[in-house]
């Protein structure tokens, strides 16, 4: 954890805290077995679906989703971060914290943790007191009401140039913590100053409710019209959305997310009633914050600028999202609009109407690009096609191939002849790069990793493509096998003794597993409250809690083991069929005849596995 309250203390209030009296205390909880239900808080139900578990001290709401301990229930209830959450329960138990912003919680919280915090708290108050008069005027101008400003807790960092380092300096907090924050910048003669000098000031939340950084907006016709935070520990750009820890449960229940490009667009939006939101900020959009919003979404609304610059940056983003698997549309703004003025100046309901009668890529694209003579034609297929080469979900390639086709009136069977051999082209480089790292790799460990599909998987992931899939029997068997090790006993056992970390594909339940080996192996079951680490991505959470609420039988470990080891082990070889059969793919295209037979021996082989596999069972 990144605080650095010693984890025996959390634990200690963690343990002091029963959950079903800490959540008694906003929902009714009515007993059902060994558990407890209730209408979950976090989404809107009229049959109960939320659980709490005494024993092993979680909940879990099988209708949205949510889960976590004790700590994460009251972060999430009362939108507040962890040491706030961990401070109350504290209280509630008659358990003392050392108190934040004194001199010794220097050493034991985080520095650049602290440093943030109090800079929090200090450009709000700067927000509210006497000297934030024009930052108020601006706050009005830009039409943001008073619940976004509280929920985004947006601030204003007064003019002048030590204004933060000196409220720093009484609160006991070393510059050093605010240089590590990137708070403050240091002067060429030496000395430092604030970063941030008479801006409104809007801080970068992780999912814990922490601020990990700002992005501060000029008044007037200042450069830069934004600054924001360099990267830090706490901060990595390309790694962050803006406004997901407002609408990640938004995103989680409609499983569709409104892609912006501003901090303004994300306010505005999120103000008119817009709440599944999320904003790249300050970066073209990334693979990583296309992985995030993955985890939540199924479908991404593209609404970015309607100018020049917004409609390429849409295009780019479009293309992102697609190869990660996700439904894309892209709404149109008039040109000289953002999403900002738009839903400011036509109204929700006119947004909602763009949001509808957005397009998909392909059309987007066709309509920003001319496509009158053949030349321009085959410019956007070969562009076109180039997307949906990274899509690794063969019937949605399939599909789009088609449209691409369609929509530039070309045949279908030249769209699909170009689209293979870039495929097979980039699977050759893909190979190329797997056989790099996987050296790279090895000699990093110093010892061999025994299964190339490893390192064939961590590979691929490198690319960009694919989001790994959460259906189908090989994910079932990986949470199955997860289960079994919380639940402990003879179950456990064998998991313990029969598969590795590297066995685990998908990356979540990858962590988790990792993290339950870590601790040292008891007969029981594991404790999953301290499992629960709330910086987390808060999926590992109800991946864990779902697995404790909807606990299988014990009796049965060993059994299931087996058969959820036979599933893996199938689908380990079926990954390497794969890898071959692309690899004969692209031996046969380039001629490359010496390989393909080699790599048809091979295919041979793991044919016979596979059937062994399955005959034994
Ligand atoms: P825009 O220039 O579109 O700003 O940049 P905006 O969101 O419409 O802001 P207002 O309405 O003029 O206040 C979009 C985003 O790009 C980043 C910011 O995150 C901004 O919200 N940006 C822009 C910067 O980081 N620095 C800049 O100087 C400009
Ligand atoms: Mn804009």
């Amino acid at each position: 954890m990144a605080n650095r309250i010693p984890d025996e203390l959390i634990d200690q209030i963690r343990e002091a805290n029963d959950i079903v009296d800490v959540i008694s205390e906003h929902v009714q909880l009515k007993r059902a077995g060994g558990n407890f239900k209730g209408r979950c808080p976090f989404h809107q139900e009229k049959t109960p679906s939320f659980n709490v578990n005494p024993a092993r001290q979680i909940y879990h709401c099988f209708g949205c989703g949510v889960g976590g301990n004790v700590i994460t229930f009251l972060m999430e209830y009362e939108k507040i971060g962890f040491i706030d959450a961990l401070r109350e329960l504290a209280h509630k138990a008659g358990i003392t914290l050392p108190d934040r912003g004194s001199d010794r919680t220097g050493a034991e919280d985080d520095p650049a943790v602290v440093a943030n915090q109090m800079a929090l708290a200090f450009y709000r108050s700067c927000l509210e007191g006497e000297g934030g008069g024009d930052a108020r005027k601006y706050v009005g101008e830009r039409a943001l009401g008073q619940d976004v400003v509280s929920t985004f807790a947006i601030g204003y960092a007064p003019a002048g140039w030590d204004n933060l380092l000196g409220a720093a300096r009484r609160k006991g907090i070393a510059t050093s913590a605010l240089v590590s924050a990137g708070l403050v910048v240091e002067r060429d003669g030496g000395g430092f100053y604030d970063r941030f000098r008479d801006r409104l000031i809007f801080p970068l939340l992780s999912s814990g409710n922490r601020p990990v950084g700002f992005g501060g907006r000029s008044f007037g016709d200042q450069e830069p019209k934004y600054l924001n935070s360099p990267e830090t520990r706490l901060y990595r750009k390309g790694y962050y959305l803006y406004g997901l820890s407002q609408a990640r449960q938004a995103i989680r229940l409609s499983r569709e997310a409104i892609l912006v490009e501003g901090y303004m667009d994300l306010l505005s939006l999120y103000q008119a009633g817009f709440h599944n939101v999320v904003a790249s900020a300050g970066t073209a959009l990334t693979n990583e914050q296309g992985r995030i919003i993955a985890k939540y979404a199924d479908k991404v609304f593209i609404a970015y600028d309607g100018d020049k610059a917004g409609t390429l940056a849409a295009t780019r983003a479009a293309e992102t999202l697609i190869q990660l698997g996700l439904k894309v549309r892209v709404a149109a703004f008039p040109d000289g609009a953002d999403p900002d003025s738009y839903v400011r100046e036509a109204g929700p309901d006119a947004l909602r109407e763009a949001l509808a009668s957005s397009q998909d890529f392909i059309d987007f694209y066709v309509s920003l690009n001319p496509t009158d003579d053949p030349d321009d034609r085959e410019g956007a297929a070969r562009s076109l096609i180039e997307t949906v080469v990274g899509i690794e979900d063969s019937l949605k390639a399939e599909l789009m191939l088609e449209k691409i086709a369609a929509a530039l009136s070309l045949r279908p069977a030249a769209v699909a002849r170009v689209y293979e051999r870039r495929r097979a082209e980039r699977q050759l480089r893909g190979r190329a790069a797997h056989k790099a790292r996987a050296g790279e790799e090895r000699q990093a460990n110093g010892r061999t990793k025994g299964d190339g599909r490893q390192a064939a998987h961590s590979g691929r992931q490198g690319e960009g493509a694919g989001v790994e899939s959460t259906t189908g029997a090989h994910y079932r068997a990986q949470k199955g096998l997860l289960g079994l090790l919380l639940a402990g006993g003879e179950g456990a056992e064998c998991v313990r003794s029969h598969l590795e970390v590297d066995d685990f594909t998908n990356s979540d339940i990858r962590i988790l597993v990792e993290r339950v080996l870590a601790g040292s192996a008891s007969e029981g079951p594991v404790d999953i409250a301290a499992l629960i680490d709330p910086e987390d991505d808060s999926e590992l959470a109800v991946l864990l809690t779902e697995l404790a609420v909807s606990e299988s039988s014990q009796k049965d470990g060993g059994r299931l083991c087996d058969d959820y080891i036979g599933v893996i082990r199938k689908a380990q070889i079926e990954g390497r069929i794969q890898d071959v059969d692309k690899e004969i793919r692209a031996a046969e295209l380039t001629g490359d005849e010496r390989r393909a037979t080699e790599a048809m021996v091979r295919r041979q082989e793991l044919a016979q596995q596979l059937s062994a596999l399955s005959s034994d069972r």
